[in-house]
């Protein structure tokens, strides 16, 4: 980033659908059970968006939300991180920005799965740095309850629908909520462990039920195992190195990592050398909303008062792809809307 010229976060909205699933209603259509879920992930409920709804609809109530926490009703440019649009053609953002009333802005999608809400900082950073935009809407919103196969049960543990944003301004670097240093990586040989196998140009069958040749598979598979380690081991590679990078000797005073599981939070913070409890965590009561994740926690820990303006804090994030990342920066005065 030039200097002088930083994206400072200056508004923080987020959304869930109403509709709350706990594990003891899984447990009525899946073979699983409320123990089996807390104590391998330190899930206990997440939101799941009606069949009306669809990602625009989440990313537009956390979007406008975001925008009344900064205080303004124009932007330059919509980032939607998102791995479930409305269809896979067109982009989502623009209809999320017509939504908004924000006319004909620049508005694209980006996919990186779980670390989406961190590559679309990263995106609108750069937009603000080089000039391009004086005010960026990055939001992050998933209906990943769209995408799971309604008998896996390790994956409808897991996943949550809601949505994230964050308003990006120009500012001065040194200016609390500028965002500092970016990791962002990425390692294509393990794009088979998080994947929708069909319904892309590789396998374009839709319908699992008349298969051309073999079965077309349209869901979400995880090979939770491998994903398990990998997230940790690049979460935290990622996490020392930001840390390295924008010159923090000592722990940050707040990790807000992605909320895939909560052992692989613990194991992130243990590594690093993070306290735990100066770790946020709502999985437990929204589960892993992909791109939604780390904005969701955010929120989360600025009401509960575990994150407060000034401190510093760092963010991470690892998911498919493999894709992962991670941003520093010092909290500013911002109330979630
Ligand atoms: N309820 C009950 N049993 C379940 C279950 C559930 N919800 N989900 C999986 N199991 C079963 C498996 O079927 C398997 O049974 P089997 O031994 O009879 O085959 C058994 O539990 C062990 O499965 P395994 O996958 O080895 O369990 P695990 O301890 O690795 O936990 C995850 C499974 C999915 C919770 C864990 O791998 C995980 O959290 N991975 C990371 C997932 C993640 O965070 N993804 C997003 C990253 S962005």
């Amino acid at each position: 980033m030039s200097a002088g010229r930083a994206a400072v976060v200056c508004g923080l909205g987020t959304w869930l659908p109403p509709r709350v699933v706990t594990n003891d209603d899984l447990s009525q259509v899946l073979d699983t059970s409320d123990e089996w879920i807390r104590s391998r992930t330190g899930i206990g409920q997440r939101h799941v968006a009606d069949p009306t709804m669809a990602t625009s609809d989440l990313a537009v109530e956390a979007g406008g939300r975001a925008m009344k926490s900064a205080e303004v009703d124009s932007v330059d440019a919509v980032v939607l991180a998102t791995t479930t649009p409305d269809r896979p053609c067109p982009a989502t953002a623009p209809l999320v920005a017509s939504r908004l009333g924000l006319g004909t802005v620049a508005a694209f999608d980006v996919v990186a799965v779980c670390t989406g809400f961190l590559y679309g900082l990263a995106t609108g950073a750069g937009m603000i740095a080089t000039g391009g935009a004086e005010r960026v809407l990055v939001i992050g919103a998933d209906t990943f309850s769209t995408i799971l196969d309604p008998h896996d049960r390790s994956t409808r543990a897991i996943f949550g629908d809601g949505a994230g944003a964050v308003v990006l301004r120009a500012g001065q670097p040194d200016e609390d909520g500028a965002l500092g240093a970016f990791d962002l990586g990425s390692d294509g040989t393990g794009s088979e462990l998080i994947v929708i196998p069909s319904g892309g140009s590789r396998d374009p069958r839709r319908d699992p039920d008349r298969p051309a040749e073999g079965d077309a598979d349209p869901y979400f598979r995880m090979a939770g195992k491998s994903v398990f380690r990998n997230a940790v081991e690049r979460m935290t590679a990622s996490a020392r190195k930001t840390m390295t990078d924008v010159g923090w000797s000592t722990p940050p005073d707040v990790l807000v990592a992605h909320q895939a599981n909560l052992r692989i939070l613990h194991a992130v913070a243990d590594r690093v050398g993070i306290a735990r409890d100066a770790c946020a965590v709502n999985l437990d009561r929204v589960g892993n909303t992909a791109a939604a994740s780390i904005p969701l926690a955010l929120a989360d820990a600025t009401l509960s008062g575990l994150l407060r303006p000034g401190h510093r804090l760092l963010m991470t994030a690892f998911g498919g792809g493999l894709a992962w990342g991670s941003c520093t920066m010092r909290w500013p005065a911002v109330t979630p809307g």
